[in-house]
């Protein structure tokens, strides 16, 4: 089966990289050539070093690279099975995207999106058949992550269900239902950690360095908040938190934070632009709790 991913960005890229190993021709379409060519790079770059590890052969690591077209064509999406959009996280643009899918592709392809907190009823309403609908939520990075969360509309069928499941489950990932809530599950007990940490920091309790410290070293964390936003993406992150926060009607558990807002317009996004709530430039310093 083909399958087509839209978005070549943080997300996209991984997606497209474990539907290629696990045996699909992917066709992976983003609209900005330089995101297209920054995933064809740090791909091929994943794949010299599993090679060097002993993990891949290089027949392997040749196969999966081939196996993807990347392109800026939507058109390149026809015959597909599965489409798994991971665009920028608005629900206008994602109606637009999945409108323009649908003209594309074959009645029987599944449409599937990676929003973190967009409803997917609400993004397959404006489809003709809505039946083919779902959720599937990777997490970052996605080749890494075992995990991935399958969310049925209230419009999806139970074919398309149980065949998003089983695809995703071929892919040796661990996957879970859930329902279309805002943040699904591991997302709405994911805004919490990001927003207490992002309020100590406010109230002057400790900084970041320390809050990630605290977090890894006391707490048993892999990372710590701060590192673990900087590692999403601060862009990504805020308008998740935007999203929830409004989806619960304001609930203030889920209030979002200047701090993070300002780090957002600043263009400080955190590892993919070079400086977040760290400095990842080549002559950063290191940050000692
Ligand atoms: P990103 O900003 O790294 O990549 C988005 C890509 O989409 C960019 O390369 C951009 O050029 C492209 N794009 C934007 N509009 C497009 C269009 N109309 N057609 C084709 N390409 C278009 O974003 P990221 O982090 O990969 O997130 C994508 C989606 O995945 C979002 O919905 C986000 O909520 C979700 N997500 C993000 C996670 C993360 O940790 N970053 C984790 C799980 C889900």
């Amino acid at each position: 089966m083909k399958v087509g991913v839209l978005g070549a960005g943080t997300m996209g890229a991984g997606i497209a990289q474990v539907a290629a190993q696990s045996g699909h021709k992917v066709v992976l379409v983003d609209v900005n050539q330089e995101a297209i060519n920054t995933a064809k790079e740090k791909l091929l770059k994943i794949i010299e070093r599993l090679i060097e590890k002993g993990k891949w052969t290089q027949d392997f690591g040749d196969e999966v690279f081939g196996r993807i077209l990347f392109s800026n064509e939507v058109e390149d999406f026809k015959g597909a099975g599965l489409i798994i959009e991971a665009i920028v996280e608005n629900i206008d643009i994602k109606h637009s995207v999945f409108s323009k899918l649908e003209s594309i592709v074959d009645e029987d392809c599944i449409l599937a999106s990676n929003t973190s907190s967009l409803s997917i009823a609400a993004i397959g309403s404006i489809l003709k058949n809505p039946r083919r609908v779902i959720g599937i939520h990777f997490f970052n990075p996605a080749p890494l992550m075992p995990l991935a969360e399958i969310i049925p509309a209230v419009q999806t069928s139970d074919e398309v269900k149980d065949q998003a499941r089983q695809i995703i489950d071929s892919w040796e990932k661990v996957t879970v239902l859930a329902k279309d809530t805002p943040g699904f599950i591991v997302n709405r007990v994911a805004r919490p950690f990001y927003g207490e940490a992002l309020r100590i920091y406010e109230e002057g309790i400790a900084d970041f360095a320390t809050i990630d410290w605290a977090m890894k070293e006391l707490g048993g964390f892999r990372m710590g908040p701060f590192t673990l936003m900087d590692y999403i993406g601060n862009d990504v992150n805020y308008t998740v938190t935007e999203t929830v926060f409004k989806a619960f009607y304001y609930d203030p558990r889920y209030k979002p934070s200047f701090t993070q807002k300002r780090h957002s317009e600043a263009g400080y996004y955190g590892r993919k632009s070079g400086r977040g709530y760290y400095d990842y430039s080549e002559n950063a310093k290191a940050v000692e709790p």
